[in-house]
């Protein structure tokens, strides 16, 4: 509800009130999608960082990884004239929006705070609709990672696997041990977060620039693009019959409760262990996806800032994106999140192996030309592309289509526009 600035009148009264809100707060409506254990601890903080500076939260939360539920409802409202104060949109989405002329510009936090001189040039550029900041950069998920059970492995006499061979060692070990290889949720989005790793373990990250991010035909429909499909065929048989429709998370669950040995799943999956009390290198392993050490496949979660007309909610917005921004935030986020700090001069102390190692890799591969903007994340290519190509990788995890028909398949829905 939009209210009016406190007075000193209103804070008298509002002092008197038996609630821990005051009556008169100001206040900002967040649509999200973090609403699995690890997340919802997550945006436990910022809440509590935000009530420390004097605004409340209205919760707007739509279940669904990876937000395809959120963009339906965040649509819906804007719309109907309702927009919510802020957003979890992420990559070229921001852009689209822009478009809408339905955003609010944020360059005066912005340039009051130096925020150019604190985030990578290319974060800051996504995070900008024509030169001005729309939104507010949360943290860097890294989407190619492999989690693993080091326990299920010892069980089948495995190793953790660095290819995409010794992957396919390790499943077969642990599939005749009597347990499920590959954790995995049947939902368009976790096919598509596999397809992607896969494709960079297959062709490396210049062709996954290629295919993914640029949507050259040549490389949509060559042979490393056939290889990662029938490469995605081999590890159907080794996810069990219930993936369908199930959560990312319960997946996890999976792997942290040792039914299952491995599971691709961004560094939010990392989140479910720690809200589980479980340690890394002892009760689970974050190893790069099979193949891809030495690339990076990016996802850096934002808030987008929607226009308000009350000046109050403006500020309260603006308090909003500086707070996303506080160095003692961007830390307490992303060790709950299992992401890292997007800006810079945030102690690094407190994070993990996983983390440490993230950062490290973060670095080398931005020098080498391999950090790479993430599909299944909405950062790689519009929605529409976007969508298409996932209901291709889909339909294939589906069905028995052959690797030639979904090449054909892609290489169409990347026409999209
Ligand atoms: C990602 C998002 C993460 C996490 C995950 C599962 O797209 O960036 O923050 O929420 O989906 O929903």
């Amino acid at each position: 509800m939009i209210r009016p600035p406190l007075s000193g009148l209103a804070l008298a009264t509002c002092a008197l009130l038996p609630t821990s809100t005051p009556a008169h707060a100001a206040q900002v409506e967040v649509l999200h999608y973090w609403t699995s254990g690890g997340e919802a601890r997550s945006i436990a903080e910022l809440k509590k960082t935000l009530a420390a500076r004097g605004v409340a939260w209205k919760d707007f939360a739509v279940a669904g990884g990876a937000g395809e539920n959120a963009a339906t409802a965040l649509k819906a409202r804007v719309m109907s004239g309702g927009a919510p104060s802020a957003a979890q949109v992420k990559g070229p989405a921001i852009q689209e929006w822009g478009q809408e002329g339905v955003l609010a510009n944020i360059d005066a936090v912005a340039k009051a705070e130096k925020w150019d001189s604190l985030l990578p040039p290319s974060v800051a550029a996504i995070m900008k609709y024509k030169g001005s900041y729309v939104a507010a950069p949360v943290n860097v998920h890294r989407v190619n990672w492999l989690w693993v059970n080091p326990a299920v492995l010892k069980k089948a006499g495995a190793k953790a696997p660095a290819t995409l061979d010794e992957f396919f060692v390790a499943a077969d070990k642990i599939k005749a041990a009597g347990l499920i290889p590959l954790a995995h949720g049947g939902q368009p989005w976790q096919d598509a977060t596999l397809f992607e790793s896969v494709a960079l373990g297959v062709g490396g990250a210049d062709f996954y620039k290629k295919a993914l991010v640029q949507l050259d035909p040549a490389a949509l429909s060559g042979p490393a693009m056939l290889k990662t499909f029938d490469t995605l065929a081999r590890m159907k048989a080794y996810i069990d019959r219930d993936a369908a429709g199930r959560d990312w998370n319960l997946a996890t669950a999976m792997v942290i409760n040792g039914k299952a040995g491995m599971q691709f799943m961004g560094d939010w999956a990392k989140g479910e262990f720690t809200a589980a009390g479980k340690k890394p290198g002892t009760d689970f392993l974050c190893v790069p996806a099979p193949g891809t050490a030495r690339a990076y496949t990016f996802n850096v979660d934002s808030m987008l800032m929607f226009q308000k007309p009350k000046a109050d909610d403006q500020k309260s917005q603006q308090v909003l994106a500086s707070a996303i921004m506080s160095p003692q935030f961007q830390e307490v986020f992303s060790l709950n999140k299992g992401s890292i700090p997007v800006r810079a001069g945030v102690a690094k102390d407190k994070f993990d192996s996983c983390a440490q190692q993230s950062m490290a890799d973060m670095d080398a591969s931005s020098k080498a030309g391999t950090f790479v903007p993430s599909l299944a994340h909405n950062m790689a290519v519009g929605s529409a592309p976007q969508g298409a190509i996932m209901d291709v990788i889909a339909r294939f995890m589906n069905s028995n289509m052959s690797s030639k028909d979904a090449v054909a398949a892609l290489a169409k829905a990347a026409r999209t526009r």
